[in-house]
């Protein structure tokens, strides 16, 4: 079967979108900035996970002049739990630099000029909440369309080119009556709903009957091998006092940017005993943790590494990594195998 033609694709999907759209909290009322919150929160995290954050954050912040006006780790804070801790740090600099700039832009070209913004973002915000026809590529569009079209090439890589310009091709397919956010969500949708990584529900695809790669579905996208995690033995610290836990906060760049925990550094050779395993997209941390007790409450030395510490009463106070949650939860009493402890 030949590639399917871009008008209709378009005429398939739509009224697949109509009838089994899931009903998220940011359809319902698609204002450029409850959009554009939704978005960087979906790159990285489950949309069962966001819709929470998603409505805590327009509470806190119900546009994106009171959000511009927030301290930094007032969001850190309320994004405690997210991940990827940079998308938050970024989102309020672009929030800042667009509000200095009269508000949020309605183009392509325009949200690309704000800092931290990529070509995904630029698209859905674009389509979505000003119907601009913007192409947008995720995983799940590099799926969907590398399927019915049956594209070999690794989306990411020598096939990425041609897979934006074949997603722009059916936006110049949509009639003006037609949302180019809707061609874009339809899109984004069969792939988390139906063409999934490794069971593609054919039998429930609009596109069933058009599709190029339906009986190698599985197999596509081909994709270059992920390279394994790179493991780190991490020691942490746990301090108590009468004042509280001692955390340190770490510096404005790198991973954890911006967030507190309890000190860590690099794991001596002889350290074994209970961990706790936390893997990240790159990293597969193995973090050996020991509670202190202090009855003392003068304030320690700051750790190597980091640029402020403090006794902290309630760790809530200040924006934590989940990995510094997890490590907080440690239970006490000696940690067996610790240097010093049999
Ligand atoms: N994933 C990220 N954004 C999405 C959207 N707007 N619709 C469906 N899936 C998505």
């Amino acid at each position: 079967m030949s590639q399917p033609d871009a008008r209709t694709v378009v005429d398939l999907l739509l009224p697949w979108f109509r009838r089994n759209a899931r009903d998220l909290p940011w359809r319902r009322d698609p204002t450029p900035w409850s959009v554009w919150l939704s978005e960087v929160m979906l790159q990285q995290t489950r949309v069962e996970t966001v819709k929470a954050y998603h409505a805590a954050f327009l509470a806190a912040w119900p546009t994106v002049d009171a959000f511009a006006a927030a301290d930094e780790q007032e969001v850190l804070r309320a994004w405690s739990g997210l991940g990827y801790y940079s998308r938050a740090r970024n989102l309020l600099l672009a929030a800042r630099a667009a509000v200095a700039a009269g508000g949020l832009p309605s183009t392509v070209e325009g949200w690309r000029a704000l800092p931290g913004v990529g070509p995904y973002t630029a698209g859905a915000v674009a389509s979505i909440a000003f119907r601009v026809r913007a192409p947008l590529v995720d995983g799940n569009v590099e799926r969907v369309v590398s399927r019915f079209d049956l594209r070999r090439e690794d989306p990411r890589k020598e096939g990425k080119t041609a897979l934006w310009a074949r997603v722009a091709a059916m936006h110049e397919a949509l009639r003006d009556d037609e949302h180019p956010g809707d061609l874009n969500q339809a899109l984004m949708e069969l792939g988390a709903t139906v063409c999934a990584p490794k069971s593609p529900r054919c039998l429930a695809c609009p596109l069933v009957g058009v599709c190029a790669g339906r009986s190698e579905a599985a197999s596509l996208p081909t994709k270059a091998p992920k390279k394994p995690p790179t493991e780190v033995r991490l020691e942490a610290r746990l301090v108590r006092s009468p004042a509280g836990t001692w955390l340190v906060r770490r510096p404005e760049t790198g991973l954890f940017a911006g967030l507190w925990e309890p000190p860590m550094r690099p794991a001596a050779p002889g350290v074994h005993g209970s961990s706790l395993v936390h893997v990240l997209t790159h990293r597969r941390l193995v973090v050996y943790p020991r509670w202190e007790e202090r009855a003392d409450a003068a304030p320690m030395g700051v750790a190597e590494g980091y640029v402020e510490g403090r006794w902290v009463a309630d760790p809530e106070e200040v924006p934590l990594s989940t990995l510094a949650r997890r490590l907080l939860e440690w239970p006490d009493g000696p940690t067996p195998g610790a240097p010093g402890v049999r």
